[in-house]
């Protein structure tokens, strides 16, 4: 693509139906709000300048976009998708080029497909306006693309004000459009709202390019891609269907999903060749899982780095900054955060592992808990390498186990141990013998004269 590109995002919508206090694009699909999934993907083709244009909650999109460059025009008053977009004019002053319309609620639109729509500005013809099409399976109350076979656009008619007709027409707008900077506000100057909904609409922008010579034209794409979100329901459709496509890729990359239905990606998530991943795995944000690793079923993993040949699960939980060395293990009922373990270290069952630094060969016996926190502040344990804590342990930090040490089970390990040194941290064993047997009787006598 030779022009600049600008996107123009509209947001300014009241989400109504979503019932909730934070901004509908804000609602996050595999763990990231779904205007940053739209952005990502305009942000590919390089643009000069992204505008959002919001309205009600505008501070929580401000504060999400900001960071990323991206200009925010308000539109005070929802009076129309044509009014929203003449918002951004002032932002766009100065900019001549080609401008993407999106809406934030839309927010799987791919690359491909936002190129496709900037190309056919270019091609044949050279129109004015380029709208994206759809063919849903149940058209019901879109705009419909009143067009001939080769794409030509007569107009786009909202179903308020179609004819039984045009009602009929199966090819549906999904809003988004690509049109020359220096067309765009020039159009929209002359769009009023005389129409049903006494909105400004930007589907007449089809109608005027027509009538302004060069026309307009529709391209086409699957109805999944352009799927809104204005609900919960929907929410949950579009991450779904962002999900399935990811499992594919997964697959497609070489790894293994048992039931892959049950497993559910981040938008960050990096797996490796031959991973396997068992049924039910939840991965938050900020995992990467090396080539070799196996993920058992039931595990929840969000921030973790997990090294090649490790083993995960079943029912682990890892947690921002879990670090698992190359062949390392982490078995059911484990907890790590913040704790790194070298390679092939074992916790394999019931322990807490935060603030920890736990070495190479190092075997975590069931039940560990290490103590990194006093209610004010938190501290760290370590663990030399080819250490050896006994199962129930608690290690209070700050705390150092040296190299090669072992710790006897049930002790509460409140000061350093040396390299190679035995620990016990346990009470003297006494024995009573028979004492068991008389309580019994006494006992047993006691009852029985009541
Ligand atoms: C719009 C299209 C319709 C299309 C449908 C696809 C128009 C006139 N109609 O209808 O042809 O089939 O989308 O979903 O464009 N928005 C604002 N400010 C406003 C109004 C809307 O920012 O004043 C934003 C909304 O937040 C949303 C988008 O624009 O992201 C679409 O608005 P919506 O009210 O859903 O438009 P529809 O009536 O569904
Ligand atoms: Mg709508």
């Amino acid at each position: 693509m030779t022009n600049p590109i600008a996107a123009i995002i509209l947001a300014a919508g009241m989400g109504t139906r979503m019932k909730s206090d934070l901004h509908k694009v804000l609602h996050p699909i595999a763990g990231r709000p779904m205007l940053l999934h739209l952005i990502d993907n305009v942000r590919v083709l390089d643009p000069e300048r992204i505008v959002v244009v919001a309205g009600a909650r505008r501070e929580q999109v401000e504060a999400a976009v900001t960071p990323l460059g991206v200009e925010v025009a308000i539109q005070a008053e929802q009076l129309g998708t044509g009014h929203a977009v003449r918002q951004a004019e002032a932002a766009l002053s100065g900019f001549d080029g080609d401008v993407l319309i999106l809406y934030g609620d839309v927010p799987l639109v791919s690359t491909a497909t936002m190129a496709r729509m900037v190309e056919r500005l270019h091609s044949d013809g050279e129109p004015s306006v380029v709208v994206l099409g759809f063919r849903p399976a149940d058209a019901a109350a879109y705009g419909r693309v009143i067009a001939d076979k080769d794409g030509r656009i007569a107009k786009i008619v909202e179903y308020k004000d179609a004819s039984a007709d045009e009602r009929a027409v199966t090819l549906c707008n999904s809003g988004l459009m690509a049109v020359r900077s220096a067309d765009l506000f020039r159009l929209l100057a002359q769009v009023t709202n005389d129409n049903a909904a006494g909105e400004y609409y930007l589907t007449d922008l089809a109608e005027l390019a027509v009538k302004d010579g060069r026309g307009a034209v529709v391209v086409e794409t699957a109805a999944d891609e352009v799927a809104g979100v204005n609900s919960r329901a929907e929410l949950a459709a579009v991450d779904a269907s962002w999900q399935a496509k990811r499992r594919v890729q997964a697959m497609a990359e070489g790894a293994t999903l048992v039931d892959p239905a049950t497993v559910w990606f981040s938008f960050d998530t990096k797996v490796g060749r031959d991973v396997l991943i068992e049924p039910n795995v939840f991965f938050g944000p900020g995992v990467s899982i090396a080539d070799g690793a196996t993920i058992r079923g039931f595990s929840h993993i969000e921030g973790a780095t997990i090294g090649s040949g490790a083993e995960v699960g079943p029912y682990a939980r890892l947690r921002p900054g879990a670090v698992l060395g190359e062949k390392s293990k982490v078995g059911n009922f484990v907890e790590v955060k913040k704790a790194v373990l070298g390679r092939g270290a074992k916790a394999n069952h019931l322990t807490y592992l935060g603030d920890a630094e736990i070495g190479a060969g190092a075997n975590i016996g069931a039940g560990t808990i290490t103590c990194n926190y006093d209610g004010f502040f938190k501290y760290k344990t370590v663990i030399g390498e080819g250490a050896f804590i006994g199962s129930n342990s608690a290690l209070v930090a700050p705390v150092t186990i040296g190299a090669g040490a072992i710790v006897g089970a049930g002790s509460t390990v409140t000061k350093d141990v040396e390299a190679d040194a035995l620990r016990l941290v346990r009470p003297e064993q006494q024995t009573k013998s028979d004492w068991a047997k008389r309580f019994r009787e006494m006992m047993a006598a006691k009852k029985a004269a009541k």
